[in-house]
């Protein structure tokens, strides 16, 4: 376990483990599964760490830590994929999930941790900035594709500001 969070009962923030990976379907349904089943390959690859909020076992909120960045902070992880069931939002799991996965960064030493948000996103980026996010002014287009139910390819392209925060490495160790 990495944190507790209280919601209608005591949950756990833990890593992912393979039942996860079906049930975390709730966003995206089976068109997303080849996206899960890629994330759960680099999870246990080490090429990433994907954390669950786990209510009596079943993940009802996620996030990635992709620990070797990405172009725009190569020295430092991304984290990335937060989302939380809506039937469990604004009771502060998606801050407990943002800070689990800080503290997996600062505990391999990392002084910051970045993170991307699209520009039509304002509470998702208020909820980041609220918890210590900056701004770097970097604007980009974000690519990411997936292999929907029939297998056709899916591309999207969205529109992100850069945002990085310093993190108290000594504080977590
Ligand atoms: C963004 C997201 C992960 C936030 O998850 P969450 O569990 O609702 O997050 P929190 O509860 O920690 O905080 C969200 C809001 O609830 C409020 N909140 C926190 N604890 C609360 C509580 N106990 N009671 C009521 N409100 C609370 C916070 O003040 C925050 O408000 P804000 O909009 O002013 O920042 C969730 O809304 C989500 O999954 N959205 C869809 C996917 C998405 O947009 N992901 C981000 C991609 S960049």
């Amino acid at each position: 376990m990495v944190m507790s969070f209280s919601f209608a009962g005591q949950g756990t923030i833990r890593p992912a483990r393979a039942a996860d990976i079906r049930a975390l379907e709730w966003h995206g349904g089976p068109d997303l599964r080849s996206w899960y089943e890629a994330c759960w390959r680099d999870h246990q690859s080490g090429a990433l760490t994907l954390l669950v909020a786990d209510l009596s076992g079943f993940p009802i909120g996620q996030i990635v830590v992709v620990w070797n960045g990405k172009p725009s902070h190569p020295h430092f992880p991304d984290l990335q994929s937060l989302r939380v069931h809506p039937a469990f939002r604004g009771g502060g799991i998606g801050s407990t999930l943002l800070e689990a996965a800080e503290t997996l960064v600062a505990k391999r030493g990392f002084p910051q941790s970045g993170l991307s948000v699209n520009l039509d996103n304002p509470h998702a980026r208020r909820l980041y900035e609220r918890l210590g996010y900056r701004a770097t002014g970097a604007v980009y287009d974000e690519k990411w594709s997936y292999r929907d139910a029939h297998g056709n390819l899916v591309e999207l392209t969205e529109r992100v500001a850069d945002l990085v925060k310093d993190l108290e490495v000594e504080a977590r160790t």
